[in-house]
């Protein structure tokens, strides 16, 4: 059965020019329990969808609906990792995680469980040596991993991630990848996540959404990654099928949806646009060379 089914999005957003369509005609099937990316280059909407998902959102045209129910608000059975960690920095990194805990298992736990469950989910993440410092006395690696342990202790049907791992050194980064592959096949739960780095998207996905470019961005492409799990990313740098799902994504990337350029869109935030774009262009380059690499570590990404 389905799970969770995005049927016809579209999304408005006002602006002192009119309404801005970001969205338009997005539809999707998302089975209980499986993985999904969703990737395409900066600003065509990846985070809009999310937020839907969310319940943060509200769609303009069309619907979400998880389990038979239509998503109107945000509710704890979708837990979202931001892309910018939202951390209260009056709270330290136990009592972030403790604020959600308490919110999702104030009936089901004790409070010595929740102490064990709160303690266990920031080890998950090796933030053990931390527990107790403030947002601003820790970096922000470390922040967006209170912000996965946060999302990961509310055992939240869909886990929804906006590029979880984007500022993270390259080890952190594969250590927690493969934290979250063995967390996700344990628990079973439906995993949408947002990222910019095509290694990452073929190593932890089951499928691929690849999306338009904007205005009015939709589903372009939707790419099986048919690669049997435990995944390891050592031995999947020198697999066939790994390299053909990896070049798949670059060709939609690269050859099929040009980088979107300054002028060529009525983008809501044209100035940020430009800028977005200027800045990005000698990453373009950059990302036009296909570099053979360790899957999820890597290199080949749609923006920095
Ligand atoms: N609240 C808003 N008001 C007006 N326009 C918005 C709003 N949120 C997003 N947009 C516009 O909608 C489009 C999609 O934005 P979104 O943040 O979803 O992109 P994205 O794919 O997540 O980009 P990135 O990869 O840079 O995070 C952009 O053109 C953006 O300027
Ligand atoms: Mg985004």
């Amino acid at each position: 059965m389905t799970h969770l089914e995005l049927t016809g999005v579209a999304i408005d957003f006002p602006t002192s020019r009119g309404p801005f369509r970001a969205l338009d005609g997005v539809n999707l099937k998302i089975n209980q329990g499986e993985f999904v990316s969703l990737i395409g280059h900066s600003g065509c909407g990846k985070s809009t969808v999310l937020n839907l998902v969310a319940g943060l959102y509200e769609a303009t045209e069309g619907g979400v609906v998880l389990e038979g129910k239509e998503v109107r608000e945000p509710g704890p059975e979708r837990a979202v990792v931001f892309q910018n960690h939202s951390l209260l920095p009056w709270l330290s990194a136990y009592e972030n995680v403790e604020l959600a805990v308490k919110q999702v298992f104030r009936n089901t736990k004790s409070r010595a469980e929740m102490k064990e469950w709160i303690e266990h989910n920031l080890e998950l993440v090796h933030m053990s040596h931390a527990l107790h410092k403030r947002p601003d006395e820790i970096s922000g690696g470390m922040k967006q991993r209170v912000g996965i342990a946060r999302a990961l202790a509310m055992q939240p049907k869909i886990l929804l991630m906006d590029e979880p791992f984007g500022a993270l050194d390259a080890l952190t980064r594969a250590h927690l990848q493969d934290s979250l592959m063995e967390i996700q096949a344990r628990l079973n739960n439906t995993v949408i996540m947002i990222t910019h780095d095509v290694d990452e998207a073929v190593l932890l996905s089951d499928r691929i959404v690849m999306m338009t470019n904007g205005p009015a961005a939709t589903v372009g492409e939707i790419l099986d990654i048919d690669l049997e799990r435990p995944r390891n990313r050592i031995e999947l740098a020198d697999d066939v099928r790994y390299n053909h799902y990896r070049h798949e994504v670059l060709s939609f990337l690269y050859e099929k949806q040009h980088k979107p350029v300054e002028g060529d869109s009525q983008s809501a935030a044209p100035a940020q646009k430009a800028a977005k774009t200027a800045a990005d262009a000698p990453q373009l380059a950059q990302d036009m060379h296909i570099v053979k690499s360790t899957p999820g570590e890597t290199t080949a990404s749609t923006a920095a």
